[in-house]
This record gives structure tokens, sequence and C-alpha cells, in this order.
């Protein structure tokens, strides 16, 4: 995977910032938003969001 490739345009969040919150401590969706802000505007990312969150957590908790 690019961590560098943009996931949510509106706030240029990264995959790597996706990864670099869930391992922070962000496990849900919702807790990924407070730290990133990803997916909080026009909500055309929040399914590859969800997925690359649900893709960390998985990797973070194995
Ligand atoms: S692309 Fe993520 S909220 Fe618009």
């Amino acid at each position: 995977m690019d961590l560098n490739k943009i996931v949510c345009s509106c706030y240029s969040v990264t995959n790597g910032m996706i990864k670099e919150a869930v391992d922070n401590g962000a496990s849900t969706l919702e807790e990924v938003q407070d730290a990133t802000s990803a997916g909080t505007a026009c909500g055309a990312c929040l399914d590859d969001v969800k997925r690359l969150v649900e893709q960390f957590v998985a990797e973070r908790d194995s």
C-alpha cells in the first residue's frame, strides 16, 4: 500500500495518516475522524476510510 496516497482529498488525509491515528489508539471510524477529520466533509471517501480503519486495526491487533 502507498502510505502517501491521499484517501480524503477534502482534508488531504493520506493512508499513512489513517494508520498513524490507528497506531495512536483510534479503533473506530469515529475515533479516526476525530483524529484526522477524514470523511467529515463531503463524505465521498467514507467507504475507503472505513475499509482502511478496519484493515489497520486488524493489523495492529494481530
Ligand atoms: S474526500 Fe473525504 S470528506 Fe470529502
